[in-house]
């Protein structure tokens, strides 16, 4: 096999493997950063939860997920429960995680509530 076509076939292999990489980060990041409050399971019952005076969200609620827009999540995750008039007690990623990181984690929200956003 000649080096370019093995060039063109890793390109391609990069290409196919790029959305698998993204969706396991994005599962990386909810299980590092979010667990504690979200649960493992995201139902909103983290071994933080009952020391909160908000109950966290349950991600797997098509029902409360579905009544937000995605710019609301990226929104609540990048600045905080506080920028979308909720809890403080849902902290800001912004310095955290890149804009990149938390739309994948919105699109991660999106599968395990199996719902779509609000739109508007
Ligand atoms: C220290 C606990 C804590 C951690 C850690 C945490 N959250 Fe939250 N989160 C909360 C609480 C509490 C609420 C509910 C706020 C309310 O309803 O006022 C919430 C709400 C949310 C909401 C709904 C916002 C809305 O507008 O209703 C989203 C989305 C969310 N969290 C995503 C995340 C993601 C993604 C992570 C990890 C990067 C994360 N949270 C980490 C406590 C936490």
């Amino acid at each position: 096999m000649k080096i370019t076509s093995l060039f063109a076939l890793f390109v391609a292999a990069v290409i196919v493997m790029a959305p698998v990489a993204q969706a396991e980060k994005a599962e990386d990041n909810y299980k590092l950063y979010c667990v504690q409050c979200h649960g493992s399971a995201g139902t909103g019952k983290g071994i933080n939860a009952p020391s909160l005076s908000v109950q966290p969200r349950n991600h797997t609620s098509a029902k409360d997920m579905g009544e937000l827009t995605d710019d609301n999540v990226f929104k609540a995750v990048k600045e905080g429960g506080v920028a979308v008039g909720k809890s403080t007690s849902m902290p800001p990623w912004g310095a955290v995680l890149t804009d990149a990181e938390i739309k994948d984690l919105v699109q991660h929200m999106r599968k395990m509530c199996k719902c779509e956003g609000k739109k508007g």
